[in-house]
Parts: structure tokens; sequence; C-alpha cells
């Protein structure tokens, strides 16, 4: 694995007051080894160095209602959270938790939106895309940002480890703590936004010039390695995977497609880029492939017979869930008591 991503709480009297950590993904579709690399494992590193929070993001699934169906949104939610609890964030170190299960996170978005111009939340990458993919527009997918905004500060959060296509939400979040310390008085820390610095975009395997993604990996098939697939299709989308006419295995020179390759071993294996060139010499493609598949099998296999028992177990999940809830809505709703005086509701 990657090495230390988060910083290093450096003194024991740091450690004593603890930084805050929070995270969340989606609960649509299915979760993929750029969803591992870019945001799990980096949140599964130094947990006992925060205090944390992960969380399965299932109000933000709702700002496209078309795309889910209640029963499908309810399990996909739990899976979620067992994928977590098993790409290996500890219940006894994180919270875990489900965001509909903290209602103050609808409430401070409901305050952040009011100090939020429109013009900031039309600007976003993602709302262009995905308004220009939709026939009609929900409000909830325009002002998805706050939401966003109000799950990290309503904990107060320092900092949010994620994959670099949530750059820009976190800058808006950033802007919009400074609005409302503005208006109100300073009161939310600004969160610094924690990035892999390798891996925090993994490519599609079928194009590496896409982003791999859930809703790609949905239409097709060797574009993702889903967290829970077979060895067999690992095998298959890896060897199926881009790469060119060359054959020279060099990080800088690399095409996007063995360049990707190469991320995925280099963040797989833990090993330096300059072992993994050395390794390879000599060697082709077809070599960087088989061992790949072989990383990526090994990677996942504890992950997904953690994952099964954990989803053999249903009270045992619920009774986490429902723990991680309580939690987060102790320290949620102080925050929602601060802010209520600090605007004067
Ligand atoms: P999403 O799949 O959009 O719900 O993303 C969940 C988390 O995984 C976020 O932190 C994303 O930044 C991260 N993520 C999603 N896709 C990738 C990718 N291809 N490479 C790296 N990180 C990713
Ligand atoms: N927008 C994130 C994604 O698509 C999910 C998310 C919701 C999130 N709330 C968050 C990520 C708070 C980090 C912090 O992956």
């Amino acid at each position: 694995m990657d090495a230390i991503a988060l910083p290093q709480a450096a003194t024991e009297q740091q450690t004593q007051s603890k930084k805050t950590v929070l995270s969340g993904i989606q609960s649509t579709g299915i979760l993929h080894i750029g969803n591992y690399i870019g945001a799990l494992s980096l949140w599964a590193a130094n947990q006992s160095q925060y205090n944390n929070l992960f969380m399965v993001a299932n109000l933000h699934t709702l700002t496209v209602p078309e795309a889910v169906h209640p029963a499908e949104l309810r399990r996909k939610s739990r899976e979620v959270a067992a994928l977590y609890v098993a790409s290996g964030i500890d219940p006894n170190e994180s919270i875990i938790f489900l965001q509909s299960d903290v209602p103050a996170h609808t409430y401070l978005a409901w305050i952040l939106g009011c100090c939020t111009p429109v013009g900031w939340l039309e600007r976003m990458t993602q709302y262009k895309v995905k308004a220009a993919a939709q026939e009609t527009v929900g409000s909830g997918l325009l002002n998805y940002p706050t939401l966003q905004a109000a799950d990290i500060l309503i904990y107060r959060a320092n900092y949010v480890p994620v994959g670099d296509d949530q750059n820009q939400h976190l800058e808006i979040t950033r802007d919009i703590a400074q609005r409302f310390n503005h208006l109100f008085g300073t009161y939310f820390p600004l969160p610094e936004t924690l990035n892999r610095r390798s891996g925090a975009r993994i490519m599609g395997l079928d194009d590496p010039s896409q982003k791999m993604s859930k809703s790609i990996a949905a239409k097709k098939q060797g574009h993702a390695i889903a967290l829970l697939d077979s060895p067999d299709v690992v095998k298959k989308t890896i060897m199926g995977g881009v790469t060119d006419a060359g054959g020279e295995i060099r990080f800088e020179t690399a095409s996007p497609g063995v360049k990707n390759l190469l991320v995925l071993y280099e963040v797989l294996s833990g090993d330096s880029q300059s072992a993994i060139e050395e390794h390879f010499v000599g060697k082709g493609y077809g070599a960087l492939k088989r061992e790949l598949v072989e990383l990526v099998v090994t990677t996942l296999k504890p992950i997904q017979d953690k994952f099964h028992a954990l989803m053999d177990d249903e009270r045992g999940l619920d009774a986490l869930l429902s723990e991680g809830a309580a939690k987060a809505s102790l320290i949620a709703n102080q925050t929602i008591a601060d802010v209520r005086q600090l605007v004067g509701v």
C-alpha cells in the first residue's frame, strides 16, 4: 500500500487533541478499485491518529431520483457501509454511519444554502455535466454542494480524504465556510483536501482518457475493476486493458493506458517507481498485466471475505450503523446548537 497519505501527528501532545477527518461515498452503483485507492485506502491509513467520521452519502444519491429504486438504495447503502469496514475502516477507531440517520446535516445544509450564491452552484462542473444529462433537473442537484459542505462542516472537520474529482467540492466548501464565518462570526475551520500523490485519479482500463467511474462501469464491461469482482473477471478486465505498440515500462514516458496500470501496480504493491521499473526491465506489458492481476486479486480477497461475513450478520451491521449515527449525532447536534445561536434562530 502507498506510503502514509495523511499528515502524521508529530507529537504526543498533538495526538491528545486529535484533528478530525471526514469523508463519504455515494451509495450508487458498484464500488471499484478507483474508490478504494482514491478514497477508502486513504481513510484506513492512520485512523488512530485522528477522530474519524465516514458516512454513506445516501441523501446525495437522491439528487438523481430517477436513478434509484428505494429498496435498492436501502440495500446499496448497507453494502457501502460494509465495504468501508471490509476495506479496513475500524469501527473502534472511526464513526461509520448513514448520512440520512443524522438529520442535522440537512438542517445545516439549509442554513449554508442561504449563504451560498446561486452562481457558485451553477458553476460546478459536476452540476453542469449531470444537469445536461437530464430532462428535468431537481434543485437537489444544484444544492448538492451545500449538503456536502454541511457534511464536512458539521463535524468541524480538518481533513477530507478524497479522489481528485472532489477537489472542486472541497473548494466550494471552504468558500461557503468563509462566507458563513464572515456573516456570523468565525466558527468553522477551513477543511483541507487530502489526495494521494499517486492514484488520486484511476482511469478506465478500456479507455484511459476517462476516469474510472461507477456510471460507466454500470454500462460497460472491461471499464472498471469492482471491489466484488471474481478473480476471473479481474483477469479479463486487466488483460484486456488498453496499452500501446511499444513495450518499455517507464513511468515518465508511458502512454496513458500503461501509466494507469503502473499506478495501480505502484499503489497496491507499495513499491517505489524505480524498483518497479527495474523489476520489469526486459519484460513486456503482458508480464505487467499478469503480475497486476495477482496483486489485485490478493488485495481484493480479504476485502470480499470480510464483506460477505458482514452482510451475513444483518443485526451486527445494523447495530454498527445505529451506534455510528448516535455518536455522530452528538457532535452534529452541538454544532446545530452553536449555529442557531450564531444566526439568531
Ligand atoms: P464516487 O464514486 O464519485 O462516489 O466517489 C467516491 C470517492 O472515490 C471520492 O472520494 C472520489 O474522489 C473517489 N474516486 C472515485 N472515482 C475515482 C477514481 N477513478 N480514482 C480515484 N478516486 C476516485
Ligand atoms: N460527493 C462525494 C462523491 O461523489 C460524496 C460526498 C458527500 C462526500 N459528502 C461528502 C465526500 C463529504 C467527502 C466529504 O464521492
